[in-house]
């Protein structure tokens, strides 16, 4: 198959492409480099990939010949307020709703990537994805937006979409602005850890190549127009989490402990009876396994650097 990644020099994106890749696909990586973070990272997660500077707001998507677009492209991050709300809109909601139009007038199915964090500080959990969405973060806003968008353009003019809310995605090369890469860093460099809040708040880790394989599931078997949970099945607190990556590098974390951030949500966990009965898909990675291998990546990076 001829498949479109979009944000494909990103953490989940450059896995994603390597792995269709890997399985013999086509893959045309597109990706605006933005500078949400250190622009040098998102080039190493491209190398070795196709990935084209294309910014989905502005620049024309070309899926001549393609049979499927991956939309995993947007501005990420639930610590949203302020004024950087123009920028979740624009690379969020405006560059989506090109996506969407571009792909129904081709005919072509996509896989959308949203979040978790459309759910807010759930209705109930572990959260279906019937739950009534109430985000509690500008990001989600935007993110739940794109979701509403889809669905407009799939009943207007036929969209072939199918919707995933990514929890909480780690391993290796997260993202920079994320809580276990900040302190695997901490922990590789002998650096202090910031952690918001009182380190109770929980979330269902979910690791990356388990969300790459529902993703790619997703594409290749899923109905038009489903919306599924991508979740880790173990539910762990920052606290938990910490403690685990210390016993990983037999070392102690130095904490400095700040105010609960604006627009987290204290606990996420994700009721995944949907994409497990539809698409046989459940995490199969511990997350003792997740975090050895994010540590791993984090001090070669380190020591090499
Ligand atoms: C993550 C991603 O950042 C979002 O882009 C994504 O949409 C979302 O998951 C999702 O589930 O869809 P989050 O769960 O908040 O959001 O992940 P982290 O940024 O890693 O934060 C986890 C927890 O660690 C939060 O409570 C946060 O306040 C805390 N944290 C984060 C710290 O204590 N210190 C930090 O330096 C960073």
């Amino acid at each position: 198959m001829r498949y479109v990644v979009t944000g494909a020099a990103g953490f989940i994106g450059s896995h994603l492409s390597a792995a269709l890749t890997a399985q013999g696909h086509e893959v045309v990586g597109v990706d605006a480099f933005t500078d949400y973070y250190d622009v040098a990272l998102k080039e190493a997660n491209a190398k070795g990939l196709d990935v084209r500077r294309v910014d989905l707001a502005e620049d024309d998507l070309d899926l001549d010949g393609v049979d499927g677009v991956f939309h995993l492209a947007g501005q990420p991050g639930v610590r949203s307020f302020g004024d950087v709300f123009d920028v979740y809109v624009r690379q969020n909601l405006v560059a989506s709703r090109r996506v969407f139009e571009r792909a129904a007038r081709g005919g072509v199915r996509i896989v959308f990537a949203s979040s978790s964090s459309v759910y807010g500080d759930a209705e109930r959990y572990p959260t279906p994805e019937d739950a009534q969405p109430q985000p509690i973060s500008p990001y989600g806003i935007t993110k739940l937006g794109c979701e509403e968008l889809a669905y407009a353009y799939a009943k207007g003019f036929g969209l072939d979409v199918v919707t995933l809310r990514y929890f909480t995605v780690y391993g290796p090369r997260q993202r920079p602005d994320m809580a276990l890469t900040r302190i695997v860093d901490a922990l590789a460099r002998g650096a202090p850890f910031e952690l918001y809040g009182d380190g109770s708040q929980s979330r269902a880790f979910t690791y990356v190549a388990d969300a790459v394989e529902a993703t790619i599931g997703a594409m290749e078997r899923a109905p038009a127009g489903v919306i599924y949970n991508v979740g880790g099945g173990v539910e762990a607190t920052m606290r938990e989490a910490i403690e685990a990556l210390e016993r990983i590098a037999g070392r102690s974390l130095e904490l400095v402990e700040r105010p609960a951030a604006k627009g987290d949500v204290r606990r996420t966990a994700a009721d995944t009876s949907r994409i497990e009965r539809d698409l046989d898909w459940r995490a199969t990675t511990s997350l003792e396994d997740g975090l050895n291998a994010q540590w791993e990546w984090a001090a070669t990076r380190v020591a090499a650097s």
